[in-house]
């Protein structure tokens, strides 16, 4: 077989974002656009001869052409062995599980996420590591600083993959083993949970609803739900993967996954509602008539995880992304055990968790996760809380009342400005810079700012040093704002404004959070100029 080198020439606008390039499909779809992208990764990532890598996506649109591709371009380039999610599927935390559980060099994850798909949707790709997580800032910056450079690539010229069927296959000097995408990871959460006890509660009459959004989950929840823990088949919905998600937004929040909101809110609501997203690394957690906020979610999960098989030793620490509410750092402190605060980004979670630091993560954008992988992993999330819940043989909304009671509510809420002109976002995050100095220590109604920053983390366990984090407007009784631009959008600027506020009082815990942060909500608006410098009097998304 023929190995070709294709000459080329760089592109400029390969910069990995928040999580991997993100891009639509017709910008991946342009000649020797992807190649670039994979090439620039091959040339940056210093793989032995032989090397084993992990590859597989969400399903979306382009996903198998490009697999296709990837697997050429992967022999061509020296790789013994690939292994590949039959069909090409792999949730971002079954590939994470998979590169740890039989050691591959790393892996290429194909997903745009939460993004919407089809042929003029989102489409995106990765690498993750050895230990099973995203690439560092450092070889991520590698990839970027070798795509501008390029000048050729790597490919095999030789027939497609059989991508359905299970088994092993030549490509050239390489081999490709096609495999099951679902077993090894319900394996791995059957060692965490105690799945008998979850079956107990469901035969009891609990009732739960699983939304998989037409995204990858699917196949997983129907393994894990119905053939394992032996739920009805209505339990679990939209759970066959769709290459454009059936037209919708696969981001499990109260916006987009109002098909499951309005089951769990309405009349004979099951007790306990979930969705994932695109790729299967965020959870959305619902009661009956009852919203867990993600941060809340971490919080409770951390303070109930003795209860679980996989967790009675206790966690080494916490970790949780800046905008998200300090809620776990108040477990944190109750357990007397480290909590760590990381810019946004599964990323950061790497290096703390492979030193020992923390077990268990989490972010205000529908993630949580702990060191059983490397990535965020929603059915994960699913499944600790129902075996919280098997355990404590309470509602969720007792469960997080009661933590409320013993720990404090802080109450949150995220606004987000999609599709801006990118000079207007940046012009409100200049004027906020710009402001620092004139807001210290001014005060607003009962709030003081006590300081302003741009958020800069220096990682502990490598020194490495993150600038321009996002921008924390900090107030003397712990409140706070932050705004920050996303870094994971292919249309425009979207511009994110978190806010933060404790509250004590359990009389005033039932308040709804957009009530009692109506004050702080203001202050945002005014000192930030947003609505006459956007335009816009609405956010887009409120969550
Ligand atoms: C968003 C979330 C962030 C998450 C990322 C990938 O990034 O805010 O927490 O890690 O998606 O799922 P952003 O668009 O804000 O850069
Ligand atoms: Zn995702």
């Amino acid at each position: 077989m023929n190995i070709r080198t294709v000459s080329t020439t760089p592109f400029s606008d390969q910069k990995p974002g928040t999580s991997g390039l993100r891009k639509k499909v017709p910008v991946f779809k342009q000649p020797h656009y992807l190649e670039n992208f994979v090439q620039s990764i091959f040339d940056s990532i210093a793989a032995p001869k032989g090397a084993t890598l992990a590859l597989g996506g969400d399903g979306r649109y382009f996903n198998r052409e490009a697999i296709q591709i990837i697997l050429k371009m992967a022999a061509a380039n020296g790789f013994g062995k690939v292994l590949v999610g039959q069909g090409g599927i792999l949730s971002t935390p079954s590939a994470s599980c998979v590169i740890r559980k039989y050691k591959t060099f790393g892996g290429i994850i194909l997903s745009a996420s939460h993004n919407p798909g089809g042929a003029d949707g989102d489409f995106g790709i990765k690498f993750n590591s050895s230990n099973g997580g995203p690439a560092t800032e450092t070889v991520t910056e590698a990839i970027f600083a070798r795509s501008k450079l390029i000048s050729s690539y790597r490919i095999l010229d030789a027939a497609d993959v059989a991508l359905d069927q299970l088994g092993e296959t030549m490509l050239g000097e390489m081999k490709v083993r096609v495999f099951d995408p679902v077993s090894d990871y319900a394996e791995l959460m059957e060692s965490l949970f105690d799945f008998a006890a979850i079956r107990a509660m469901l035969q009891g009459g609990f009732r739960i609803k699983f939304d998989a959004m037409h995204a990858v989950n699917g196949p997983y929840a129907k393994e894990i739900f119905e053939k394992r823990l032996g739920t009805t088949s209505n339990s679990v919905m939209n759970t066959i993967p769709l290459e454009d998600f059936g037209g919708g937004h696969p981001d499990p929040n109260l916006t987009y996954a109002h098909e499951l909101v309005d089951i769990l809110y309405g009349d004979n609501a099951p007790d306990f509602g979930a969705a994932s997203d695109g790729d299967g690394d965020r959870n959305m957690i619902l009661g009956k008539h009852f919203f867990v906020t993600p941060s809340d979610s971490l919080a409770v999960l951390a303070a109930n995880a003795t209860l679980i098989k996989g967790y009675t030793q206790g966690l080494a620490g916490i970790a949780r992304s800046m905008p998200t509410s300090a809620a776990a750092d108040r477990v944190a402190q109750a357990l007397n055990i480290p909590c760590f605060e990381t810019p946004t980004g599964w990323k950061f979670f790497g290096n703390l968790m492979d030193a020992g630091k923390v077990t268990l993560c989490g972010e205000e954008s529908f993630g949580t996760s702990s060191d059983h992988v490397r990535e965020k992993d929603g059915l994960w999330a699913v499944l600790f809380w129902l075996n919280v819940l098997a355990v404590r043989k309470q509602s969720v909304e007792t469960i997080v009342r009661e933590h409320w009671a013993k720990f404090g509510r802080n109450f949150y809420s995220r606004f987000d400005y999609e599709g801006l002109p990118t000079e207007v976002a940046n012009g409100v995050m200049n004027h906020l810079r710009d402001s620092f100095a004139a807001l210290t220590g001014k005060q607003f109604g009962k709030y003081a700012v006590k300081t302003c920053d741009d958020f800069c983390y220096t990682d502990p366990v490598d020194g490495s040093v993150s600038k321009n984090q996002g921008i924390r407007i900090l107030f003397s009784d712990g409140s706070r704002i932050v705004f920050r631009l996303s870094g994971t959008g292919t249309e425009g600027a979207t511009l994110r404004v978190y806010l933060e506020a404790y509250e004590a009082d359990v009389a005033r815990h039932p308040l709804d959070a957009q009530v009692a942060l109506k004050e702080l909500i203001d202050i945002a608006l005014d000192i930030s100029e947003l609505r006459s410098r956007t335009g816009r009097e609405q956010p887009t998304v409120i969550t």
